[in-house]
């Protein structure tokens, strides 16, 4: 069985909306491109309450990591703006963190000690603002990579604040790692890995999850299990989550509402509210709501793309007036917006 709350509990909590996409827009300048702009994200737009889990789904090249860097702070839009809390997202925040496809967990690093450093980072900062820390930390970090080379994964060095380890050690347990702390990273399997990648997430008590296919280089055994885990995390942790996937089934299965998108300029096609109880089990998948809802969505992708499946081919270069470019464009360039 999968989550353990009331049907669509994530909706019915409260109906404070925390993040606000407001007719976004993103323009890159690809490299070699001979100055074509390429739209990768036209007048998206999209809310989503508190605790409410919502999925993206879209076909490679839709721009779906755009939207999550854009929300999490990575990016500025060219045009509209990312609210979250009501407060415009000009930067990355502890409060939204993001879990990518790959666990980018550092080798050198023991399970536990990995897990930690976000929290090590947030403490180093405030302890570097109030001028206590004499060397970077960056610094610290390439000494420990070399000492990690001879001699193991490290272990923390008095030098540095130390981060709220009994918070550290609660997160592990939660994703099911004790006993694995002090692995390396490369001895924990996949779906031990990017459990180990959430719990480095959760220990920040992040307030919105930003998840960009979590799940899909994970085997098909593995995948199921995470799904499942992650909609019981879900329910007991009550975050906001915004999770991307290009699999309809995925889409479905754990959201509240599928946020569907398509590329070309990459934009939202369709919004489905998910009516499926909670607990959902694998089974799901054979009632008549669950299938007009995967009907839905797929015509959508396929009326839009001619196929499923086909990417940024399609999402070819657009023109755009000068307006669209980001600022930063226009201050490394000398042209004016
Ligand atoms: N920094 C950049 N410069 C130029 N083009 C970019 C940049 N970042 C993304 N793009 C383009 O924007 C489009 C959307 O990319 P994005 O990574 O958001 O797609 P996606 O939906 O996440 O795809 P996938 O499912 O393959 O991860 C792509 O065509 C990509 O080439
Ligand atoms: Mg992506």
């Amino acid at each position: 069985m999968i989550g353990h709350g009331a049907p669509n509990s994530g909706t019915q909590d409260t109906a404070e909306t925390i993040l606000v996409v407001d007719h976004v827009s993103k323009s890159y300048l690809p490299t070699g491109s001979g100055g074509v702009v390429f739209r990768a994200l036209s007048d998206v737009s999209l809310r989503a309450a508190k605790n409410e889990f919502i999925t993206v789904l879209g076909p490679s090249g839709c721009g779906k990591t755009t939207l999550l860097r854009l929300i999490a702070g990575f990016e500025r839009p060219s045009r509209g703006r990312v609210l979250f809390e009501g407060v415009e997202v000009r930067s990355p925040g502890a409060d939204r963190v993001v879990v990518f496809q790959q666990p980018g967990l550092y080798p050198w690093l023991s399970v536990r000690d990995n897990i930690a450093f976000g929290l090590r980072l947030a403490s180093s900062r405030r302890h570097r603002r109030r001028g206590s820390i004499p060397s970077s930390v960056q610094a610290i970090d390439r000494r420990e990579a070399d000492d990690a080379k001879e001699n193991g994964p490290a272990t923390w060095s008095w030098r540095r604040p130390k981060p709220d380890w009994d918070k550290v050690d609660e997160t592990i347990a939660i994703v099911g790692l004790k006993g694995f702390e002090k692995r390396p990273p490369y001895e924990l399997s996949g779906g031990m890995q990017q459990r180990a990648a959430l719990a480095r997430a959760l220990v920040m008590s992040p307030r919105l999850l930003l998840m960009d296919e979590p799940f899909g280089a994970l085997d098909a055994h593995t995948r199921p299990a995470m799904q499942e885990f992650l909609l019981e995390l879900w329910d007991k942790l009550r975050a906001t989550i915004v999770f991307v996937t290009h699999d309809v089934y995925e889409a479905i299965l754990l959201g509240d509402r599928v946020v569907v998108m398509t590329p070309g300029p990459g934009r939202v096609a369709d919004e489905m509210t998910v009516n499926i109880p909670r607990p959902r089990h694998e089974a799901v998948e054979e009632t008549d709501h669950f299938r007009s809802l995967r009907n839905k969505a797929i015509g959508t992708l396929r009326g839009d793309m001619g196929d499923l499946g086909v990417g940024s081919q399609t999402a070819g270069p657009v023109s755009l007036v000068a307006t669209e470019l980001p600022i930063e464009f226009h201050r490394r360039n000398g042209t004016s917006p």
